[in-house]
C-alpha cells in the first residue's frame, strides 16, 4: 500500500507521515528531505536543486521522477510526502504504481493561507534527527533543543515569509490541479489540517487497511 499525503507547504505532511510511520512502520519518501540532504552533501543532485528550493520554485520534473523511483525500489508499504506535486509527476506515478501493481490512496491536508503562513514561519526541525516542532504549537521543552536527542533546533531557509509566500503561489499554480486529478480517478480523501495532529491521524488510519 502506497499513501499519499497531498497539500500545501506547512499542511502537516511531514507531521502526518513520521506518526504513520511510526505506527505501520513503512518507508516515509519525503522528497523535500531527500533533496535537502543532497543539497547538504552537495551532490550532482544537490547543486542542481539547491537554488530552486531555496527560491521557493519546484526541482525540475525528471529530477525528482527519477530519485524517487530510485528510493521507492523494493518499498511495499510506502508513505509519499511532497509527490507528486505537478501533473507530470502523477502521470509518472500513477503509470509506475501500475507497472508494479501496488494500490495507494491520496490524503489531502486542508487549510487556509494564514494559518499556512503561522505554521511555517512557526517551525523549527531537529538539525539531528529531524523531529518537527512549532513555537506555539509544540515548542521543545527546552528553548532551541530537540526533546529527542537535545541537538540544537534549526529554521529551515525556505521558511521565511517571503520564500514561504512564493511557495504558497507555486503550490496553487502548479500543485493544486494534482487534486482533481486524484479526484477523477476516485483515490482523494480531504482531511481538515486544522484539527489536532493525533485527530487527523486517526481520520488516516481509518480510511487505510
Ligand atoms: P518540502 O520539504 O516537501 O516542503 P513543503 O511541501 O513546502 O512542505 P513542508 O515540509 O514545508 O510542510 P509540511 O506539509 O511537511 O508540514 P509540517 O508537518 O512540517 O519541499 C521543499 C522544497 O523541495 C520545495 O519547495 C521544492 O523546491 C522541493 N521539492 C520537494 N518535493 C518536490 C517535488 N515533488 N517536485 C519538485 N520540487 C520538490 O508542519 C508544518 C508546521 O506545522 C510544523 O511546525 C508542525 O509542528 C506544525 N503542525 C503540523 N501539524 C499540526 C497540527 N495538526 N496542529 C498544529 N500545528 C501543526
Ligand atoms: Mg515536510
Amino acid at each position: 500500500m502506497i499513501v499519499i499525503m497531498f497539500g500545501p507547504p506547512g499542511s502537516g505532511k511531514g507531521t502526518q507521515s513520521s506518526l504513520l510511520k511510526e505506527k505501520r512502520g513503512w518507508s516515509h519518501l519525503s522528497t523535500g528531505d531527500i533533496l535537502r540532504s543532497e543539497v547538504k552533501q552537495q551532490t550532482e543532485l544537490g547543486l542542481k536543486a539547491k537554488a530552486f528550493m531555496e527560491s521557493g520554485q519546484l526541482v525540475p520534473d525528471q529530477l525528482v521522477i527519477d530519485m524517487l523511483f530510485a528510493h521507492m525500489d523494493g518499498a511495499e508499504g510506502a508513505i509519499l510526502d511532497g509527490f507528486p506535486r505537478t501533473l507530470t509527476q502523477a502521470q509518472a506515478l500513477e503509470a509506475e504504481l501500475g507497472k508494479r501493481e501496488l494500490d495507494y490512496k491520496v490524503f489531502s491536508l486542508e487549510l487556509s493561507q494564514e494559518e499556512l503562513e503561522t505554521r511555517l514561519t512557526g517551525r523549527r526541525v531537529c538539525s539531528s534527527c529531524g523531529t518537527l516542532y512549532h513555537l506555539n504549537f509544540f515548542p521543545p521543552a527546552q528553548e532551541g533543543q530537540c526533546d529527542s536527542c537535545q541537538s540544537q533546533l534549526e529554521q529551515r531557509p525556505d521558511d521565511s515569509l517571503e520564500v514561504v509566500r512564493k511557495r504558497l503561489s507555486v503550490y496553487f499554480e502548479q500543485t493544486y490541479p494534482v487534486k482533481a486529478f486524484y479526484e477523477e480517478l476516485g483515490k482523494l480523501k480531504s482531511l481538515d489540517g486544522t484539527m489536532d495532529k493525533h485527530e487527523i491521524q486517526n481520520s488516516i488510519h481509518m480510511n487505510i487497511n
